[in-house]
């Protein structure tokens, strides 16, 4: 699945982003020390920079989202780009279109990137495989198998909430790791930026097999695994993935794995409370947490307009800079 020459370019800029894996350390911290350069353009009278002005993006999602195709939105706006919302399901890729074909007549649009939502894991790399030279593509979620501007805007919210330093932190990754192309992608993103400890915590059912190897610590109980974490990221069950029975019943799921104002007592005190959303409240988590002092849940969403404008500009970089240049 992971293809590193595909997005990156010769010279170690971003061509594509499709996935953490096949990125490094310098390339993420270049990610989020560019979002924090960002999070002012929100607090300006015209919430606007010319870095992208005159391209075209076009935000493709044939899987449904809130938070992440408006802030995708937002971001293109926000740096000045064209923005063409296609809605899969009013378009002629019910009338049978193929993928290709969808592309290639976008593409004689003069578009300059996709942002791609879809069903099936690979389907960003595949895109990314068959654009024209000059377009970018970027994944919004693909399947079971990443999300990598959601963990990037995470590590973005940890970074502002603990400070630069990720190898004192034990972040507790909690609920349907085994669905969870956000999890997937967080695990890679905390490893490349050395966190001190990463657990995950679930029902045997909901962990993936060999998950050991990604470098994490694995928990069956959630006071245990929730023992002194300064992070805890809570993850939704993805019913909508799952085969056959994997659980008794939501109600036992959160007497076990519910995060409660109890439960998350054993942790450290300052402990941070995060979630990708969508949140199921009363499953993964009571609403007390989600809506109480420690939870960043909206300023994740925040923090995704000034990390995807981050990716966005840096995958186009170089007609960024052409296009900065205009304006100086
Ligand atoms: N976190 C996330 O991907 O949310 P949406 O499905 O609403 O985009």
């Amino acid at each position: 699945m992971t293809t590193p020459n595909l997005q990156i370019r010769e010279d170690g800029r971003l061509r594509h982003f499709l996935s953490i894996e096949g990125l490094n350390h310098n390339l993420l911290t270049e990610i989020l020390d560019t979002a924090e350069s960002f999070t002012g353009v929100a607090e300006q009278s015209v919430k606007k920079v010319p870095l992208l002005r005159g391209r075209t993006i076009v935000n493709l999602f044939f899987e449904a989202s809130t938070r992440t195709r408006t802030t995708f939105e937002l971001a293109a706006k926000r740096l000045s780009a064209d923005v063409l919302n296609i809605n899969v399901s009013a378009s002629s890729a019910v009338k049978g279109e193929t993928l290709l074909d969808t592309l290639r007549n976008l593409e004689a649009m003069h578009v300059d990137m996709f942002v791609v939502r879809h069903c099936d894991s690979g389907t960003a790399h595949f895109i990314a495989r068959h654009v024209l030279p000059h377009v970018t593509v970027i994944n919004a979620g693909d399947g079971r198998h990443a999300h990598p501007t959601q963990a990037m805007l995470d590590m973005f919210t940890i970074r502002r909430e603990k400070g630069l330093d990720f190898s004192r932190l034990t972040v507790a990754i909690v609920g349907d790791i085994l669905h969870s192309r956000v999890a997937r992608s967080q695990i890679h993103a905390l490893n490349l930026l050395s966190t001190g400890e990463v657990r995950i915590v679930a029902p045997r059912t909901l962990i993936p097999a060999s998950v050991e190897s990604l470098g994490v610590r694995v928990f069956n109980d959630l006071r245990e695994g929730l023992q002194d974490v300064d992070v805890v990221i809570m993850l939704r069950l993805q019913r909508e993935r799952m085969q056959g029975a994997m659980l008794p019943s939501e109600n036992e799921y959160y007497r076990l794995y519910g995060l409660t104002e109890e439960k998350l007592s054993v942790a450290k005190p300052d402990v941070t409370v995060m979630h990708p959303g969508p949140i199921n409240r009363g499953v993964e988590m009571d609403s007390q947490v989600a809506d109480g002092p420690r939870s960043v849940i909206l300023q994740q969403v925040a923090y995704g307009i000034a990390t995807r404008m981050a990716v966005m500009s840096m995958a186009m970089q170089q007609r960024a800079v052409q296009n900065s240049n205009e304006y100086t």
